[in-house]
């Protein structure tokens, strides 16, 4: 059965080993409820290194109190057996009374990248990912940390904390893993109802469309989100938190896709409030 690291000392002293016998360490930060998405990160944390843990942790300082913290799904042992067969080596789950002890009180926040998008309305968020993902690096000591490219502001924040802090630790993103009718995974899948779950399939032909748009020529963002927003407007479950289209690495908004953009939304079906987003290679880019 795989290793479960609970104790904050006992992780760093097996990297703080890993590491001094020349083995390549790589992480995968999670906060369990895992899917193929998750494991897709661990397989491609196993080829980039030699070592890999998976941190499972419910991070109580990126939801908002009106958020679903409590009622995230929970289930170690079966994300245990996931991990294990996924062929990662050792999972860190730590225990919430030690990542942020009584008296805790120092965060970690990336400005301007945090302000929009999924940063709008949920202000408090990025500085709660931000903080953890310092606190795992400090204790993992990974070479490599895999992330994946559904919470695309997510990897851009952390690129850019990695960056400007000098955190030596390379940020390697793995690609959207979806169901066969193109819904991406994602833990929060497990609220939907059986026709909210019918009606999150305009999410993923919304994003389509849009490539489709960039390839007949329409590559004016207004155009392009009007018309993506049109197709998800008709279901009538889907109340939209935000369509726009950024700067992959800035999150800044672009006028016009010619030099490429991410496409990112943000849409609530009853309870679970879905994100996916897509890069759109415009002419110039
Ligand atoms: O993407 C997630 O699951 C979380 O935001 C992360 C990176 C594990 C930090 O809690």
């Amino acid at each position: 059965m795989i290793d479960i690291i609970t104790s904050i000392n006992k992780m760093r002293y097996v990297s703080e080993k890993k590491r001094s016998e020349g083995i390549l360490i790589g992480l995968v930060p999670t906060m369990g409820a895992l899917h193929e998405g998750h494991l897709s990160l661990v397989k491609r944390a196993s080829e980039k290194t030699d070592f890999v843990v998976v941190s499972i942790f419910v991070n109580p300082t990126q939801f908002a109190p009106n958020e679903d913290f409590t009622a995230y799904p929970r289930n170690i042992g079966d994300d245990a057996r996931k991990i294990e067969l996924a062929g990662a080596d050792c999972i860190f789950a730590p225990e919430k009374s030690n990542m942020y002890p009584e008296g805790y009180a120092t965060y970690v926040a990336v400005e301007r990248l945090t302000d929009g998008l999924c940063g709008h309305s949920r202000p408090t968020h990025f500085r709660g990912v931000t903080t953890v993902v310092t606190k795992l690096f400090n204790i993992v000591y990974p070479h490599v940390a895999v992330f994946g490219q559904k919470d695309a502001q997510q990897h851009a924040v952390i690129k850019r904390m990695v960056k400007d802090l000098d955190m030596p630790v390379e940020i390697d993103v793995g690609p959207i893993v979806r169901e066969p009718d193109g819904l991406a995974m994602s833990s929060r899948n497990s609220y939907l109802s059986a026709e909210e779950r019918r009606q999150t399939v305009s999410l993923y032909r919304s994003l389509c469309l849009a490539e489709e748009l960039v390839s007949s020529g329409i590559t004016g963002s207004e155009d392009i989100i009007r018309k993506v927003r049109a197709v998800i407007a008709e279901q009538d479950r889907a109340k939209i938190d935000y369509i726009e289209i950024v700067d992959p690495e800035e999150m800044t908004p672009v006028d016009d896709v010619r030099g490429g953009g991410l496409l990112a939304l943000a849409v609530w079906f009853g309870d679970a409030r879905l994100i996916d987003n897509i890069v759109l290679s415009g002419k110039d880019s």
